[in-house]
């Protein structure tokens, strides 16, 4: 596929490097979109290289890197040939603040570098690159580097990415960005500001291409205001519904919950696809569409495809360890696998989205909080003026030291460090505890044995061959509807 033509299926970006360059690789060589995550990314690039980097694959997309300089720090500092010494704990990086060093911004940079030009590797297939609008401060920095490689496409939600498209139009002509920083507690008037400027890494910033953006909205309103009010050009929408994995957009008006503490989501909550339409951009729809009827449905609603998570997420080319996939798709397979939608695990508050499994190891309320990855705090301003940042996943006396209550730790998941874990990459802890994983998936778990046909493992482009397979509309999820606009 070339870069000016729109993909059908969107492989959706799946943090923390569930969506690895493996699996986007994978999809784009075959004819789609393949998209990388970008979240925490840098946490895992230096933790692959104090394991070893066993296929230099990172040392070889290194090489590429505009900044051979710091591409050599990165390996003196963080590379070991022969990987981590049994019970040491992996060197970290410092956490992100509104403004940090220029080699921690080279190594956000470095990271999202190798992960879309490793992804674009051999063939000259598109590839996206997916980051939290949520996530602030890393997120120019990240966006710059993917840029370097040449990313196709940048896909964000989590949040309102109102100004990503004018940061895009400036670092793509080497001019500095910004984007407003949220800080709870600030006085009226005050702004705080994440800025990233090209020429502070690059002697003379190249043109560079600018690359399509495409907003993760999951409401009419919010799709309006991206097209009509945004910085630059919002390029499309992929228009995700609450069944998709990882976080949820919340329930319109006051959160309620069912039986079982889940958000309840109604009509309020689907996104009326004739009235998107108007906006004349191309449309994908995520969430509860992974068939070939799915697809089928969404083409005849106006959509131009579908963006799918679930059933890549547990391909064997994903970055989830091999044996948590083999079990939880054992689990489908027994039916009884269950997907929980958590109205407060995710310190964003927004709901987040966990598999529930007998047997299933994962972080519970008993693991001793330390929050030492931070890429969920928020930044908020102290009496003296200052900014610090807390996480309602930290330990409790920091929280409230910082201005936090003690119910809002409540029922709150570390999902930096559960995320890590869950792809091999968790931190060792004294007494050689290993940080447990945290698993996310999209409601499509529980239904997926009829593509499974009870195989216990699959490859990314099964799911390719069986999307694009000939079928007629299904019905579409209850998080959209659509009603064809009658001819006058
Ligand atoms: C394991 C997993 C992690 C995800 N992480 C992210 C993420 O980091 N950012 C994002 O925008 N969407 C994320 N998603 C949502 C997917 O990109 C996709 O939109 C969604 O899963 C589509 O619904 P489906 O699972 O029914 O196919 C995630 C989904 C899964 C299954």
């Amino acid at each position: 596929m070339t870069a000016a033509a729109l993909p059908l299926v969107i492989q959706g970006g799946m943090g923390v490097a569930v969506s690895n360059w493996t699996l986007a690789r994978a999809v784009s060589r075959a004819g789609q979109l393949g998209v990388v995550s970008g979240t925490a990314i840098d946490d895992v690039f230096v933790r692959r290289l104090q394991d070893g980097d066993v296929c230099g694959s990172i040392r070889r997309a290194l090489e590429h890197f505009p900044l051979p300089d710091v591409a050599a720090e990165i390996l003196k500092r963080f590379h070991r040939p022969a990987g981590m010494p049994e019970g040491e704990p992996y060197k970290a990086l410092p956490m992100y603040r509104q403004a940090v060093s220029a080699l921690r911004e080279q190594i956000t940079m470095a990271s999202n570098f190798v992960e879309v030009w490793l992804a674009k590797e051999g063939h000259d297939g598109i590839v996206g690159i997916n980051l939290l609008t949520k996530v602030q401060m890393p997120n120019l920095a990240s966006l710059y580097g993917a840029m370097l490689a040449g990313v196709d496409y940048v896909l964000m939600g989590a949040g309102i990415p109102r100004e990503i498209p004018g940061a895009l139009d400036a670092m793509a002509e080497g001019r500095a960005a910004s984007l407003k920083l949220d800080v709870e507690g600030a006085l009226p008037g005050e702004t705080h500001l994440i800025t990233f400027d090209p020429a502070k890494h690059l002697a003379a910033p190249p043109q560079l291409k600018r690359p399509m953006f495409l907003a993760i909205v999951s409401a009419n309103s919010l799709a309006m205001t991206l097209a009509r009010k945004a910085n630059g050009k919002v390029d499309g929408f992929v228009v995700e519904g609450w069944t998709a994995g990882g976080h949820n957009a919340p329930p319109r008006g006051e959160m309620k919950l069912n039986e079982y503490g889940e958000p309840i989501y109604g009509e309020r909550d689907s996104v009326d696809l004739a009235k998107l339409a108007e906006l004349g951009l191309p449309f994908w729809i995520a969430g509860g569409v992974s068939s070939p009827g799915g697809l089928a449905a969404a083409r005849a609603a106006g959509a131009q495809g579908i963006q799918v998570g679930t059933l890549f997420a547990f391909s064997d080319d994903s970055g989830i360890l091999p044996h948590l996939k083999a079990e939880v798709l054992a689990g489908v397979n027994a039916g009884k696998a269950v997907v929980f939608t958590d109205a407060i695990a995710s310190p964003t508050g927004y709901p987040f989205k966990l598999v529930r499994l007998e047997g299933l190891v994962q972080q519970d309320d008993t693991r001793i909080r330390n929050c030492d990855l931070g890429y969920l705090r928020s930044a908020y301003r102290r009496e003296d003026g200052r900014l610090d940042y807390r996480c309602s996943a930290e330990p409790i006396d920091t929280f409230v030291k910082k201005g936090g209550t003690v119910e809002g730790t409540a029922g709150k998941r570390c999902l930096c460090n559960g995320l890590l874990a869950t792809i091999g990459l968790g931190q060792r802890r004294d007494d050689d505890v290993v940080e447990p994983p945290l698993m996310t998936s999209g409601d499509e778990l529980q239904t997926m044995q009829g593509f499974l046909a009870g195989r216990a493992s699959y490859r990314a482009t099964d799911v390719l061959d069986y999307l694009l397979s000939e079928s007629c509309p299904t019905e579409l999820p209850a998080a959209v509807t659509y009603e064809a606009p009658v001819a006058s």
